[in-house]
Protein backbone atom coordinates (compact mmCIF):
# COMPACT_ATOMS: atom_id res chain seq x y z
CA UNK A 1 0.00 0.00 0.00
CA UNK A 2 1.49 3.37 -1.39
CA UNK A 3 0.48 6.88 0.61
CA UNK A 4 2.48 10.33 0.17
CA UNK A 5 2.22 13.23 3.16
CA UNK A 6 4.22 16.52 3.19
CA UNK A 7 5.34 18.42 6.35
CA UNK A 8 6.54 21.46 7.10
CA UNK A 9 9.21 22.62 8.79
CA UNK A 10 8.94 24.34 12.22
CA UNK A 11 11.38 26.57 13.75
CA UNK A 12 11.80 26.47 18.06
CA UNK A 13 11.22 29.34 19.47
CA UNK A 14 11.94 28.09 23.11
CA UNK A 15 14.77 25.12 22.01
CA UNK A 16 14.44 21.68 22.02
CA UNK A 17 18.50 21.17 23.28
CA UNK A 18 19.07 17.77 25.19
CA UNK A 19 17.97 14.30 25.46
CA UNK A 20 17.26 12.24 28.58
CA UNK A 21 16.81 8.86 26.16
CA UNK A 22 18.32 8.75 23.01
CA UNK A 23 16.71 5.80 21.66
CA UNK A 24 13.06 7.05 21.99
CA UNK A 25 14.34 10.57 21.84
CA UNK A 26 12.90 12.05 25.08
CA UNK A 27 14.22 15.38 25.82
CA UNK A 28 14.81 16.90 28.47
CA UNK A 29 12.84 19.82 28.41
CA UNK A 30 9.39 22.02 26.76
CA UNK A 31 9.75 22.74 23.35
CA UNK A 32 7.71 25.46 21.31
CA UNK A 33 7.79 26.17 18.07
CA UNK A 34 6.19 27.65 14.63
CA UNK A 35 5.19 25.80 12.37
CA UNK A 36 6.58 27.35 8.70
CA UNK A 37 4.71 27.89 5.27
CA UNK A 38 8.17 27.82 2.50
CA UNK A 39 9.64 25.00 3.91
CA UNK A 40 8.77 21.84 3.17
CA UNK A 41 9.11 18.15 2.61
CA UNK A 42 6.77 15.74 0.15
CA UNK A 43 7.38 11.66 0.74
CA UNK A 44 6.00 8.65 -0.50
CA UNK A 45 6.02 5.47 1.34
CA UNK A 46 5.13 2.21 -0.50
CA UNK A 47 5.48 -1.38 1.56
CA UNK A 48 6.50 -3.80 -1.01
CA UNK A 49 6.64 -7.38 -0.32
CA UNK A 50 8.53 -8.44 -3.04
CA UNK A 51 11.83 -6.02 -1.54
CA UNK A 52 14.16 -7.74 0.51
CA UNK A 53 15.36 -4.42 2.40
CA UNK A 54 14.76 -0.61 2.56
CA UNK A 55 15.24 1.49 -0.09
CA UNK A 56 15.35 5.69 0.40
CA UNK A 57 15.34 8.02 -2.44
CA UNK A 58 16.20 11.34 -1.37
CA UNK A 59 15.26 13.75 -4.08
CA UNK A 60 15.77 11.20 -6.90
CA UNK A 61 19.25 9.77 -5.50
CA UNK A 62 19.96 6.76 -3.37
CA UNK A 63 21.88 8.18 -0.09
CA UNK A 64 24.62 6.64 1.83
CA UNK A 65 24.68 3.88 4.09
CA UNK A 66 24.48 6.48 7.14
CA UNK A 67 21.16 8.00 6.34
CA UNK A 68 20.15 4.95 4.94
CA UNK A 69 20.58 3.19 8.65
CA UNK A 70 18.83 5.97 10.22
CA UNK A 71 15.39 5.65 7.87
CA UNK A 72 15.64 1.73 7.95
CA UNK A 73 15.94 2.25 11.85
CA UNK A 74 12.56 4.40 11.76
CA UNK A 75 10.63 2.33 8.98
CA UNK A 76 11.56 -0.64 11.71
CA UNK A 77 9.92 1.47 14.55
CA UNK A 78 6.91 2.36 12.47
CA UNK A 79 6.67 -1.37 11.83
CA UNK A 80 7.14 -2.54 15.18
CA UNK A 81 4.00 -0.29 16.34
CA UNK A 82 1.98 -1.12 13.27
CA UNK A 83 2.62 -4.41 12.75
CA UNK A 84 3.78 -4.12 9.09
CA UNK A 85 5.90 -6.94 8.03
CA UNK A 86 7.24 -5.62 4.54
CA UNK A 87 9.75 -3.75 3.53
CA UNK A 88 9.34 -0.18 2.00
CA UNK A 89 10.43 2.14 -1.20
CA UNK A 90 10.54 5.60 0.18
CA UNK A 91 10.71 8.83 -2.31
CA UNK A 92 11.60 12.26 -0.48
CA UNK A 93 11.39 15.36 -1.85
CA UNK A 94 13.02 18.45 0.22
CA UNK A 95 12.25 22.02 -0.34
CA UNK A 96 14.23 23.15 2.40
CA UNK A 97 18.17 23.67 2.37
CA UNK A 98 19.44 20.61 4.19
CA UNK A 99 21.88 20.30 7.14
CA UNK A 100 22.00 24.29 7.50
CA UNK A 101 20.13 24.91 10.00
CA UNK A 102 16.43 25.28 8.48
CA UNK A 103 15.10 22.22 9.69
CA UNK A 104 15.11 20.04 7.55
CA UNK A 105 15.00 16.91 9.63
CA UNK A 106 12.16 18.33 11.43
CA UNK A 107 9.64 18.52 7.80
CA UNK A 108 11.49 15.30 6.34
CA UNK A 109 10.52 12.84 9.69
CA UNK A 110 7.01 14.36 9.98
CA UNK A 111 6.60 13.42 6.73
CA UNK A 112 8.16 10.13 6.51
CA UNK A 113 6.34 9.51 9.77
CA UNK A 114 3.09 10.27 8.19
CA UNK A 115 3.25 8.68 4.69
CA UNK A 116 4.73 5.60 6.47
CA UNK A 117 2.11 5.28 9.04
CA UNK A 118 -0.89 5.63 6.35
CA UNK A 119 0.81 3.20 4.39
CA UNK A 120 0.48 0.72 6.52
CA UNK A 121 -3.34 1.14 6.69
CA UNK A 122 -4.41 0.94 10.61
CA UNK A 123 -5.63 3.86 12.16
CA UNK A 124 -3.73 6.47 13.89
CA UNK A 125 -4.09 9.36 16.06
CA UNK A 126 -2.33 12.88 15.49
CA UNK A 127 -0.91 12.37 19.09
CA UNK A 128 0.39 8.73 17.69
CA UNK A 129 2.02 10.88 14.93
CA UNK A 130 4.35 13.17 16.59
CA UNK A 131 5.35 10.67 19.31
CA UNK A 132 6.54 7.90 15.82
CA UNK A 133 7.78 11.07 13.92
CA UNK A 134 9.78 12.06 17.36
CA UNK A 135 11.65 9.37 17.29
CA UNK A 136 12.81 10.06 13.78
CA UNK A 137 14.56 13.58 15.09
CA UNK A 138 12.60 15.27 18.13
CA UNK A 139 11.78 19.02 16.06
CA UNK A 140 9.61 16.20 13.62
CA UNK A 141 7.19 15.75 16.69
CA UNK A 142 6.07 19.50 16.29
CA UNK A 143 5.58 19.37 12.79
CA UNK A 144 2.40 17.39 12.72
CA UNK A 145 0.62 20.67 13.93
CA UNK A 146 0.58 23.79 12.10
CA UNK A 147 0.67 27.51 14.22
CA UNK A 148 2.16 27.49 17.46
CA UNK A 149 3.07 23.86 18.78
CA UNK A 150 4.53 22.56 22.28
CA UNK A 151 6.46 19.54 22.69
CA UNK A 152 5.56 17.86 26.05
CA UNK A 153 8.88 16.34 27.76
CA UNK A 154 6.58 14.27 29.82
CA UNK A 155 8.05 12.24 32.49
CA UNK A 156 7.14 8.34 31.67
CA UNK A 157 10.14 6.15 30.91
CA UNK A 158 8.40 4.80 27.94
CA UNK A 159 7.80 8.21 26.53
CA UNK A 160 4.02 7.22 26.70
CA UNK A 161 3.53 11.05 27.19
CA UNK A 162 5.88 12.84 25.30
CA UNK A 163 4.33 14.56 22.35
CA UNK A 164 3.19 17.38 20.76
CA UNK A 165 0.08 19.62 21.27
CA UNK A 166 -0.74 22.34 18.88
CA UNK A 167 -1.48 25.37 21.35
CA UNK A 168 -2.23 27.64 18.77
CA UNK A 169 -3.92 28.17 15.37
CA UNK A 170 -2.19 28.90 12.19
CA UNK A 171 -4.32 31.92 11.36
CA UNK A 172 -4.65 33.53 14.99
CA UNK A 173 -1.98 35.28 15.20
CA UNK A 174 -0.25 36.86 11.68
CA UNK A 175 3.61 37.01 12.45
CA UNK A 176 6.19 36.81 9.74
CA UNK A 177 9.67 34.83 9.59
CA UNK A 178 12.01 35.97 7.89
CA UNK A 179 15.09 32.70 7.21
CA UNK A 180 18.10 34.63 6.74
CA UNK A 181 20.82 32.57 4.77
CA UNK A 182 24.39 33.57 5.30
CA UNK A 183 26.30 30.21 3.96
CA UNK A 184 24.95 27.13 2.65
CA UNK A 185 27.67 25.03 4.05
CA UNK A 186 26.63 21.81 5.46
CA UNK A 187 26.99 22.50 9.44
CA UNK A 188 30.20 20.61 11.55
CA UNK A 189 28.22 19.71 14.74
CA UNK A 190 24.80 18.25 13.59
CA UNK A 191 22.34 19.21 16.34
CA UNK A 192 21.91 15.10 17.41
CA UNK A 193 25.95 15.83 18.18
CA UNK A 194 25.69 18.53 19.68
CA UNK A 195 23.01 18.45 22.36
CA UNK A 196 24.71 15.02 23.44
CA UNK A 197 27.93 16.08 24.26
CA UNK A 198 26.56 19.04 25.56
CA UNK A 199 24.33 16.91 28.08
CA UNK A 200 27.47 15.37 28.76
CA UNK A 201 30.37 17.69 29.25
CA UNK A 202 28.87 21.53 29.36
CA UNK A 203 28.71 22.82 32.67
CA UNK A 204 25.83 25.28 31.82
CA UNK A 205 23.73 22.37 30.74
CA UNK A 206 22.12 22.50 34.37
CA UNK A 207 21.33 26.66 33.92
CA UNK A 208 20.01 25.97 30.32
CA UNK A 209 17.39 23.33 32.03
CA UNK A 210 16.12 25.85 34.67
CA UNK A 211 16.37 28.98 32.29
CA UNK A 212 14.47 26.73 29.54
CA UNK A 213 11.41 26.17 31.68
CA UNK A 214 11.32 29.96 32.68
CA UNK A 215 11.28 30.83 29.06
CA UNK A 216 8.35 28.61 28.57
CA UNK A 217 5.78 30.57 31.03
CA UNK A 218 6.58 33.16 29.14
CA UNK A 219 6.53 32.41 26.27
CA UNK A 220 3.24 30.94 26.42
CA UNK A 221 1.87 33.91 28.21
CA UNK A 222 3.22 35.94 25.79
CA UNK A 223 1.33 33.60 22.32
CA UNK A 224 -1.88 33.79 24.60
CA UNK A 225 -1.68 37.59 25.29
CA UNK A 226 -0.54 37.82 21.65
CA UNK A 227 2.76 40.26 23.78
CA UNK A 228 4.90 40.45 20.85
CA UNK A 229 7.10 42.07 22.51
CA UNK A 230 7.40 39.83 25.86
CA UNK A 231 7.47 37.14 22.84
CA UNK A 232 10.10 38.57 20.69
CA UNK A 233 12.22 38.93 24.67
CA UNK A 234 11.92 36.24 25.34
CA UNK A 235 12.58 33.82 22.18
CA UNK A 236 15.95 35.66 21.52
CA UNK A 237 16.65 35.58 24.87
CA UNK A 238 16.19 31.42 24.62
CA UNK A 239 18.29 31.53 21.55
CA UNK A 240 21.25 32.86 23.18
CA UNK A 241 21.42 30.58 26.21
CA UNK A 242 20.77 27.73 24.01
CA UNK A 243 23.87 28.87 22.29
CA UNK A 244 25.91 29.28 25.53
CA UNK A 245 25.88 25.87 26.71
CA UNK A 246 28.29 25.00 23.13
CA UNK A 247 30.72 26.72 24.46
CA UNK A 248 30.87 25.51 27.95
CA UNK A 249 30.91 21.93 26.17
CA UNK A 250 34.22 19.72 25.97
CA UNK A 251 35.05 20.14 23.32
CA UNK A 252 33.64 23.29 23.02
CA UNK A 253 31.84 24.20 19.61
CA UNK A 254 30.08 27.46 18.21
CA UNK A 255 27.54 27.09 15.56
CA UNK A 256 27.87 30.93 14.47
CA UNK A 257 30.11 32.45 11.88
CA UNK A 258 31.29 36.19 12.02
CA UNK A 259 28.06 36.76 9.66
CA UNK A 260 25.97 35.20 11.64
CA UNK A 261 26.91 38.20 14.36
CA UNK A 262 26.77 41.02 11.94
CA UNK A 263 22.79 39.52 11.26
CA UNK A 264 22.47 39.63 15.25
CA UNK A 265 23.93 43.31 15.75
CA UNK A 266 21.84 44.36 12.94
CA UNK A 267 18.65 43.08 14.50
CA UNK A 268 19.59 44.65 18.08
CA UNK A 269 20.78 47.84 16.12
CA UNK A 270 17.54 47.95 14.32
CA UNK A 271 15.50 47.72 17.45
CA UNK A 272 17.04 50.52 18.74
CA UNK A 273 15.89 52.41 15.93
CA UNK A 274 12.31 51.31 16.86
CA UNK A 275 12.35 48.45 14.20
CA UNK A 276 11.08 45.96 16.54
CA UNK A 277 12.12 42.38 14.95
CA UNK A 278 13.86 39.53 17.45
CA UNK A 279 16.25 37.03 16.16
CA UNK A 280 16.61 32.84 16.53
CA UNK A 281 19.31 30.51 15.71
CA UNK A 282 19.64 26.68 15.47
CA UNK A 283 21.96 24.24 15.24
CA UNK A 284 23.65 26.24 12.35
CA UNK A 285 24.80 29.50 11.30
CA UNK A 286 21.69 31.18 9.44
CA UNK A 287 19.48 33.73 11.48
CA UNK A 288 15.84 33.83 11.64
CA UNK A 289 13.88 36.58 12.33
CA UNK A 290 10.31 37.09 13.65
CA UNK A 291 8.71 40.52 13.16
CA UNK A 292 4.95 41.75 12.33
CA UNK A 293 3.38 41.89 8.96
CA UNK A 294 3.76 45.88 9.30
CA UNK A 295 7.32 46.18 9.61
CA UNK A 296 8.42 43.19 7.15
CA UNK A 297 8.97 44.85 4.04
CA UNK A 298 11.10 47.54 5.88
CA UNK A 299 13.37 44.87 7.75
CA UNK A 300 13.71 43.15 4.81
CA UNK A 301 15.26 46.40 2.66
CA UNK A 302 17.57 46.72 5.95
CA UNK A 303 18.79 43.44 6.27
CA UNK A 304 19.20 42.55 2.27
CA UNK A 305 21.57 45.60 2.23
CA UNK A 306 23.94 43.42 4.66
CA UNK A 307 27.02 42.25 2.66
CA UNK A 308 26.75 38.88 4.78
CA UNK A 309 23.10 38.08 3.70
CA UNK A 310 22.99 35.77 0.46
CA UNK A 311 19.22 34.98 0.67
CA UNK A 312 16.13 36.13 2.76
CA UNK A 313 12.94 33.97 2.48
CA UNK A 314 10.13 35.62 3.79
CA UNK A 315 7.83 32.87 5.68
CA UNK A 316 4.71 33.16 7.31
CA UNK A 317 3.23 30.90 9.82
CA UNK A 318 2.36 27.40 8.23
CA UNK A 319 -0.12 24.26 8.35
CA UNK A 320 0.23 20.71 10.01
CA UNK A 321 0.69 17.09 8.38
CA UNK A 322 -1.30 16.97 4.54
CA UNK A 323 -1.85 14.16 3.01
CA UNK A 324 -1.56 13.65 -0.57
CA UNK A 325 -3.09 11.81 -3.72
CA UNK A 326 -0.26 9.12 -4.98
P1 LIG B 1 18.68 20.62 9.66
O1 LIG B 1 17.45 20.11 10.33
O2 LIG B 1 19.22 21.86 10.18
O3 LIG B 1 18.54 20.63 8.18
P2 LIG B 1 19.74 18.28 10.86
O4 LIG B 1 21.13 17.84 11.09
O5 LIG B 1 18.87 18.47 12.04
O6 LIG B 1 19.81 19.59 10.00
O7 LIG B 1 19.04 17.30 9.86
C1 LIG B 1 19.61 16.83 8.70
C2 LIG B 1 19.20 15.39 8.63
O8 LIG B 1 17.79 15.30 8.45
C3 LIG B 1 19.75 14.63 7.45
O9 LIG B 1 21.04 14.18 7.75
C4 LIG B 1 18.75 13.51 7.32
O10 LIG B 1 19.06 12.45 8.20
C5 LIG B 1 17.47 14.13 7.78
N1 LIG B 1 16.63 14.45 6.63
C6 LIG B 1 16.72 15.50 5.81
N2 LIG B 1 15.78 15.44 4.85
C7 LIG B 1 15.06 14.32 5.07
C8 LIG B 1 13.93 13.71 4.42
N3 LIG B 1 13.36 14.27 3.36
N4 LIG B 1 13.45 12.55 4.93
C9 LIG B 1 14.01 12.00 6.02
N5 LIG B 1 15.08 12.53 6.67
C10 LIG B 1 15.59 13.67 6.21
C1 LIG C 1 18.58 23.47 17.77
O1 LIG C 1 15.36 17.62 16.21
O2 LIG C 1 17.38 17.97 14.72
O3 LIG C 1 16.95 22.94 16.14
O4 LIG C 1 16.18 14.81 17.78
O5 LIG C 1 18.60 14.49 17.43
O6 LIG C 1 17.09 14.64 15.46
P1 LIG C 1 17.35 15.07 16.89
O7 LIG C 1 17.60 16.65 16.84
P2 LIG C 1 16.82 17.81 16.10
O8 LIG C 1 17.29 19.02 17.00
C2 LIG C 1 16.79 20.31 16.86
C3 LIG C 1 17.57 21.23 17.72
C4 LIG C 1 17.30 22.70 17.47
C5 LIG C 1 16.22 23.22 18.42
C6 LIG C 1 14.79 22.87 18.11
O9 LIG C 1 14.42 22.67 16.94
O10 LIG C 1 14.02 22.82 19.08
Amino acid sequence: MRAKARAYTNIALIKYWGKRDETLFLPTNNSLSMTLDRFYTETSVDFDATLNQDQFFLDGHQVDHQEMKKISTFLTKVRSFTGEGRFARVDSVNHVPIAAGFASSASGFAALAAAAMKATGTDFSKRELSQIARQGSGSASRSIYGGFVEWQKGVEDDGSDCYAVPILDQDAWDLRILSIEVTHEVKKVLSREGMKRTVETSPFFEGWLQAAAADLMEAKQAISDRDFTLLGETLERNALRMHATTLGANPPFMYWQSSTVKVMEAIQALRMEGLEAYFTIDAGPNVKVVCQPEDEQQLLSALNKLAVVKHIYACRIGPGVTYLDV
